[in-house]
């Protein structure tokens, strides 16, 4: 039981967003454990309202790219206007980083990497389900884990899939029916590089006893 334990827990550990692929291929027998873990995730009235594409063309994953590059680069000169960026990065004092990162993130460079991962599975979920987007991300999360597991390595997007625009280009040049909506698209891959831990932060403030500001933990 503890060594069960101990190996899941490593696993949550060791889950990072991965931008950076090798060339390599993601096997056939990994790939279906992948999606087998998807098809595992609970879901409201067991409702399984997920479906999965598997993109592995070039064409398509290219067409992936385009679209989060520009939703992304959308997204980051809003936040650049609206003065939310300088906000962000207001601690950083070199001033040429600064505009290096303003420029990367206004471009939409940061979400092209999705074109360069072996495979993308684009998430889509029937509409008529009151609890997609819970069931959908309950999918996503036990696909990561499994990855992860796999040593393979996968980044959830959900910047492409926002725009309603962006949405329809999906639909329309993927065949996805008018009843799906698309909740996400995950790039996978064998990582060419795994990123440090995020900051993630502590218990003490996110745990409440009995009510809202009583900390659970004290230390
Ligand atoms: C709902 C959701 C949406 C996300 N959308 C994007 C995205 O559009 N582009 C991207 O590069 N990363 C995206 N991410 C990854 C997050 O940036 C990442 O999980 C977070 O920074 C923590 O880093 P970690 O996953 O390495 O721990 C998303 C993650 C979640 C859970």
């Amino acid at each position: 039981m503890g060594e069960k334990k101990d190996i899941f827990f490593q696993v949550v550990a060791d889950r990072r967003s991965i931008r950076n692929y090798t060339k390599d291929k993601v096997s056939e027998e990994d790939l279906q454990l992948i999606l087998e873990s998807g098809r595992q995730a609970p879901s409201g009235e067991n409702a399984q309202p997920w479906r999965f594409i598997v993109v592995k063309d070039e064409e398509g994953k290219n067409y992936l790219a385009k679209i989060s590059k520009n939703a992304s680069g959308r997204r980051f000169t809003g936040e650049f206007l609206s003065k939310q960026m300088q906000e962000r990065f207001k601690t950083l004092q070199d001033e040429e980083k600064k505009l290096a990162a303003f420029k990367k993130l206004t471009s939409g460079d940061v979400s092209g990497f999705v074109g360069e991962s072996d495979l993308i599975l684009i998430v889509i979920g029937k509409k008529d389900v009151w609890d997609l987007p819970f069931d959908c991300s309950a999918a996503i999360e036990n696909i990561l884990l499994t990855v992860t597991s796999l040593d393979l390595g996968a980044c959830w997007l959900v910047a492409p899939c926002i725009d309603i625009r962006d949405e329809l280009k999906i639909k329309s040049y993927f065949d996805i029916p008018e009843e799906y909506k698309v909740v996400s698209i995950i790039s996978v891959g064998q990582p060419a590089r795994i990123p440090n831990a995020r900051p993630r932060i502590p218990l003490q403030e996110l745990v409440f006893k009995e009510k809202f500001g009583n900390r659970y933990y004290t230390e």
